[in-house]
């Protein structure tokens, strides 16, 4: 369902459910990627002079107001990037939302606080969700769900308020899905997957589901190390996450039975400490322990040949999906890896995507337009879960899957 299946919409309150989420340092939007990728539905709503009610989340408060994660920067840039009136409300569904939604002028936007300072919205009982979901719904003639980022969670906006009042996907989730279908329907070959960041247990799912559908997978990040420990290497003091080992061990071996290229780091840096300033050495990735920070090395980016080789798989592929930093990228020193991996995106002959939140900041804060690739993705969770064949409520809700 897409917004013009609501009819025309002038004058009526559209509550819209963006993710707004984005990284703050100090009050300060690190990066604004999210912010700027639902303007699109957000203008289309105002310039048809809809009165649009904006809500998201930020971070994950406890079910009550904590300042650190007001919205309030958030609208603020929101009404940078607009060209019309943005308002804020202090609360959610509480006196000033309401005063704010009925002096809401036609083609006027408002942003309201965050929807977890309210237990409802990720509450696990659907009673109480439902309820929640209902005092949004009071402020709303329709509901436009465009948060992609958060389409994996049932959470009351995203699950319960879709089902409250006539509902539909706004155009980023268009946008997303259209991207994202053509990574599971009949993607052009090569076809890799590069995944990094800290979590292997986070990215099983996918990897499980991808092993079947890709040609090769470039496996780099904090998980790498669990990959080595599997084959049988010493990983010094690196991210390790032991109890996952078996499993590796399993998909090592269907990959050569399905002859999908699961490619493993030749070399690593490793360091004397977590720190920007630590001393680090270039070691083979099977030596980890024989730098001269023995046992206590830590691994935190790939290498210059790991680099090398990734970006030459990266740039002979027809299709790339990116999740994950390769390195600890927030430490210069420790950025290298990440930055080959990005570079060499912006190179592929064919369709390029970097899926998630760490991942897209990454690349911005390296200094990537993001024009130079195919898509980034603002969902991180969501194009993984998405990735992984799982249903998600925010689009089953839709009638999208
Ligand atoms: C994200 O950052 O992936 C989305 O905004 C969802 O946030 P959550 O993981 O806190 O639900």
């Amino acid at each position: 369902r897409t917004i013009d299946s609501l009819g025309p919409l002038a004058g009526k309150r559209v509550v819209v459910r963006c993710d707004l989420n984005v990284p703050l340092r100090d009050g300060i939007i690190t990066d604004d990627g999210r912010v700027r990728a639902s303007v699109p539905t957000l203008q289309a709503l105002v310039g048809q002079g809809a009165r649009v009610i904006v809500v998201s989340h930020l971070g994950r408060p406890e079910g009550a107001p904590d300042a650190k994660y007001s919205l309030a920067p958030v609208a603020a840039r929101l009404g940078e990037l607009f060209d019309a009136p943005v308002a804020f409300a202090t609360d959610t569904v509480g006196a000033d939302a309401s005063a704010k939604v009925d002096a809401l002028g036609d083609g006027e936007a408002l942003v309201l606080e965050n929807l977890r300072f309210n237990p409802g919205e990720t509450s696990k009982n659907e009673a109480e969700r439902i309820a929640f979901a209902g005092e949004l719904a009071a402020f709303a003639d329709a509901v436009v769900s465009d948060g992609f980022g958060v389409v994996h969670r049932k959470q009351a906006s995203v699950y319960e308020l879709e089902q409250a009042r006539p509902s539909a996907a706004g155009l980023l989730i268009d946008a997303e899905l259209d991207v994202l279908d053509r990574l599971t329907e009949k993607p052009e070959r090569p076809y890799t997957v590069v995944l990094g960041g800290s979590k292997v247990s986070d990215k099983l799912g996918v990897i499980a589901h991808l092993l079947p559908r890709v040609d090769r997978l470039l496996i780099g990040g904090g998980m790498l190390f669990t990959f080595l420990a599997a084959q049988g290497h010493k990983v010094g003091s690196s991210l390790l996450e032991a109890d996952q080992i078996e499993t590796v061990k399993g998909y090592l071996a269907e990959a050569v039975e399905r002859g999908v290229e699961i490619v493993l780091p030749t070399d690593v840096v490793v360091a004397a400490s977590f720190s920007a300033e630590a001393e680090h050495v270039v070691t083979s990735a099977h030596a980890i322990e024989q730098t001269p920070f023995g046992a206590s090395g830590l691994g935190l980016d790939i290498g210059p040949e790991t680099s090398a080789t990734f970006a030459a798989h990266i740039r002979d592929s027809k299709t790339v999906f990116w999740n994950g930093p390769m390195g600890v990228f927030e430490l210069a020193p420790f950025a290298a890896g990440t930055r080959a991996v990005a570079e060499a995106l912006t190179e592929v002959d064919g369709l390029s995507v970097v899926g998630g939140g760490d991942s897209a900041a990454a690349v911005r804060q390296l200094g990537f337009d993001d024009d130079r690739f195919g898509h980034i993705s603002t969902g991180g969770g969501a194009s993984l879960e998405f990735l992984e064949g799982k249903q998600l409520p925010g689009l089953e809700v839709l009638g999208w899957q």
